[in-house]
């Protein structure tokens, strides 16, 4: 699935050693489907050249704002664009763009835009937390655009140390792409809470029970809601990925501090999701101090953590869409069905764990997506990213009809 095909992308590139990852999220946006048009600032020809981008977008570079005699190449890019990205945006491009400069290419595309503007600032650290720029970026914000906050970390030459003025890396950036181009749907401005991963329930202090879920299908919902505009809580077991960058993370460890932090936040969600798999059980008593080899019990007495979808019922907000997922190995759709009924969900995905391709760990999965009411939806083999939006197309439609 290509999700931005056909969308014409406006990428700007100024003078910033932060341009050789703009190669990436040109590449990312053409993987995409999007028409890029790659406009360089004559500084930026200093750093990287028109051939990199040509050859990843597979069209033509723009870099003067008069070629061959004519000079409407300004007002053509600008009104094709669906979106203007700026990355990496330099202190000086910055000063240009909030004072309404058209004297070069890029600039003079800003002011003939009606798209949406992402600007992406790199720079020193000091030229960042300088008063000028901060002014400059504010009445940037004022003015409509998004500007990225330059995130914290080593900058590109070894005497500046690390501080706040790196840019953030492309998959950021065309997540961020991805918010502002995705239609807006109903989950725009809509509370997701989504748990991930699995937990842990503790033996001694260094041992536990837990599972192999690996919170792949937990971190692809937070991040395909949060592109849908939404406010994401992510309540997060112990994930083998990491999460999406621009979403709230709530990090436990246990099913009991899952149940919490669900609890907590359920009260002011319009969405659930459940894909966490929590563990059913603990051990019954959790020694205090390690539990050396000499005294090894011959069992362990476990007792159920409780189911936390059942159990917190009574926090859900009136009308709120929730989803669960089941993981079966027999009498699948029976057991999926029971499940649907007994934790009362509007929505259950099941997979099938015996199923190649389905399930903890792997990068895909092959679902069927059940409602009270509907048709089971069985969907073929997809990647957790597209079993994401298959399920948010659903929580959609049904937040729609409510
Ligand atoms: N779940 C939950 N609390 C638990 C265990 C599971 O809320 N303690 C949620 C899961 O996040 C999932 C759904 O319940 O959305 C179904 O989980 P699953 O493990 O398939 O089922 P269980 O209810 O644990 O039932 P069983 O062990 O009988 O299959």
């Amino acid at each position: 699935m290509r999700p931005y095909e056909g969308r014409r992308v406006l990428l700007g590139v100024t003078g910033g050693i932060a341009s050789y990852k703009t190669a990436w999220l040109a590449r990312l946006l053409a993987q995409a489907g999007a028409e890029v048009d790659v406009v360089l600032t004559r500084s930026a020809r200093e750093f990287i050249g028109a051939v990199t981008f040509e050859a990843l977008t597979g069209r033509p570079v723009h870099t003067e704002l008069v070629a061959e005699g004519h000079a409407l190449d300004h007002i053509t890019l600008a009104r094709a664009a669906a979106l203007i990205v700026v990355a990496p945006a330099t202190a000086d491009f910055l000063s240009r763009a909030a004072s309404g400069r058209a004297d070069d290419l890029l600039s003079a595309c800003l002011l003939a835009a009606d798209a949406p503007v992402l600007l992406v600032p790199a720079m020193n650290d000091r030229m960042w937390a300088h008063r000028q720029t901060a002014e400059n970026v504010a009445h940037l914000r004022s003015l409509g655009y998004t500007v990225l906050d330059p995130e914290l970390g080593p900058l590109a030459s070894p005497q500046e140390g690390s501080g706040p003025g790196r840019m953030p890396e492309p998959e950021r950036i065309f997540a961020h792409v991805g918010r502002m181009l995705e239609a807006r749907g109903a989950l725009a401005g809509r509370r997701v809470l989504v748990t991930a991963g699995p937990t842990r329930e503790a033996l001694d202090p260094v041992r536990f029970l837990s599972n192999y879920s690996s919170g792949k299908m937990g971190v692809a919902i937070a991040a395909a809601a949060w592109r849908r505009g939404a406010d994401v809580t992510l309540v997060a077991g112990p994930l083998a990925v990491a999460p999406p960058h621009d979403v709230r993370v709530v990090h436990v460890e246990s099913t009991e501090e899952m149940h919490d932090a669900v609890r907590a936040e359920l009260a002011s969600s319009d969405v659930l999701v459940m894909a966490a798999a929590p563990a059913d059980f603990r051990p019954t008593h959790a020694a205090a101090g390690k539990i050396k080899k000499a005294q090894r019990p011959d069992s362990i007495a476990l007792e159920n953590t409780g189911d936390i979808l059942a159990t917190t019922r009574d926090a859900r907000k009136k009308g709120a869409v929730i989803v669960g997922f089941a993981l079966e190995t027999d009498d699948v759709m029976r057991h999926a069905r029971e499940k649907l009924a007994a934790k009362a969900l509007d929505l259950i995905v099941v997979n099938d764990a015996r199923e190649e391709g389905a399930g903890f760990g792997v990068d895909t999965n092959r679902v069927t997506i059940l409602s009270p009411s509907a048709e089971p939806a069985v969907l073929p083999l997809l990647s957790k990213p597209d079993v994401a939006d298959a399920v948010l197309d659903r929580v959609e439609e049904i937040l729609n009809g409510r």
